[in-house]
């Protein structure tokens, strides 16, 4: 017998504000056809004014909370992967923390950007496996557009606002496995995650400053190119490393849940797994690129307009800056 964890619930949040490609386009030397064309990008979600990246993450959280049917107060771990944090310190989560009313537990951020929450998933996972928390939540957020420089057409088209977020439970896996059926502990919960990175190409995506180097928050600077070509190999990788390691095939994952960067590199790895266009949950094309949040959003989508079902195996799968990189394979 062993703990194990389960996903029991999702939730998502987007700021009310769309900014479409038009009308970027009206004051930025770009057009619908390049950003749709080159990212599979058609708008994004803009936080208002005085919006911060910890009421965000409030309302994806309270959502999954309510979705998971659980009393908040069970809840022993908030982790919040962001790379926009409300203040250079504390951690955001703490600030989430006590807007849900918690009081037990941990609460802390995760840095790995665009693999946020892959990152904290793993790490959630980790906590309720070795009986550290019981009931965890995990919830990306970001208020990324907050740190593009909007006269930058290479990049700040790419960004949105938003954040989703999962709830965790602590099950006993006391149940033997039967690979015939779906609905047995083989697909239950956290199969395995995957966690890499590579400091040596720091410079290929940044925000160039920070509270010990220039004392500013710092614009985002990415040599594209290079990024959409590691992008692509280790993505690819790190599917292979998450199936080898359970004994599955392509043929086994329902869905797709891949991070919404660029619809290009989401075709390239779907293409490699084989997975059919309509097993691939693509949400780019509404929510532009939002780092950390970019994962439970798609999820959250998902799993709420009923394409993802109990029992389904669900590959997630993200990269960013850093670079970082990493994978979950998860029973619905
Ligand atoms: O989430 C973290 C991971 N991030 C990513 O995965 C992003 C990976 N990279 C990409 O998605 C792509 O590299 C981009 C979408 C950022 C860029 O696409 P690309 O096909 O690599 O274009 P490029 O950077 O090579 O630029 C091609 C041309 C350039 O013009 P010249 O030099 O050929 O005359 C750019 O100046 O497109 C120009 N360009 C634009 N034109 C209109 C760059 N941005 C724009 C723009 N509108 N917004």
């Amino acid at each position: 017998m062993s703990v194990r964890s389960e996903i029991i619930g999702c939730g998502s949040y987007l700021p009310e504000r769309i900014l479409t490609n038009d009308e970027l386009a009206e004051d930025l030397d770009t057009s619908d056809e390049w950003i749709y064309s080159r990212t599979g990008i058609k708008q994004r979600h803009i936080v208002a004014d005085g919006e911060l990246t910890s009421d965000l993450a409030f309302k994806a959280a309270s959502n999954a909370v309510e979705h998971a049917d659980v009393d908040a107060a069970n809840i022993d771990l908030v982790i919040l992967a962001t790379a926009t944090p409300d203040k250079t310190f504390p951690a955001t989560a703490t600030k989430v923390q006590s807007m849900l009313g918690l009081k037990n537990g941990a609460a802390f951020d995760v840095q790995a950007v665009c693999s946020g929450f892959i990152y904290g998933l793993s790490i959630a996972d980790n906590f309720i496996k070795t009986g550290q928390a019981k009931t965890a939540i995990v919830i990306g957020a970001e208020t990324f557009t907050k740190l593009v420089d909007w006269e930058d057409r290479s990049t700040c088209v790419l960004f949105g606002d938003g954040a989703g977020a999962v709830v965790l439970r602590a099950f006993e896996d006391t149940q033997a496995a039967d690979p015939s059926d779906k609905h047995s502990n083989k697909h239950r919960g956290i199969l395995s995650t995957h966690l890499h990175s590579d400091g040596n190409h720091v410079e290929l995506l940044q925000a160039n400053g920070g509270p010990a180097s220039t004392g500013t928050v710092g614009k985002v600077e990415m040599e594209g190119r290079e990024v959409f070509r590691h992008a692509v190999q280790n993505l690819s990788s790190i599917v292979d490393e998450a199936l080898e390691a359970n004994n599955l095939n392509y043929e086994d994952v329902d869905w797709l849940v891949p991070h919404q960067a660029n619809k290009r590199i989401i075709d390239s790895t779907a293409k490699k797994l084989k997975m059919p266009t309509d097993r691939v949950v693509v949400t780019v094309d509404k929510h532009a690129n939002t780092s950390a949040a970019s994962i439970p959003l798609a999820l959250d989508v998902a799993v709420k307009d009923g394409r993802i079902q109990r029992g389904d195996l669900v590959l997630m799968e993200a990269m960013g800056s850093g670079f970082t990189w990493g994978a979950a394979l998860v029973g619905w």
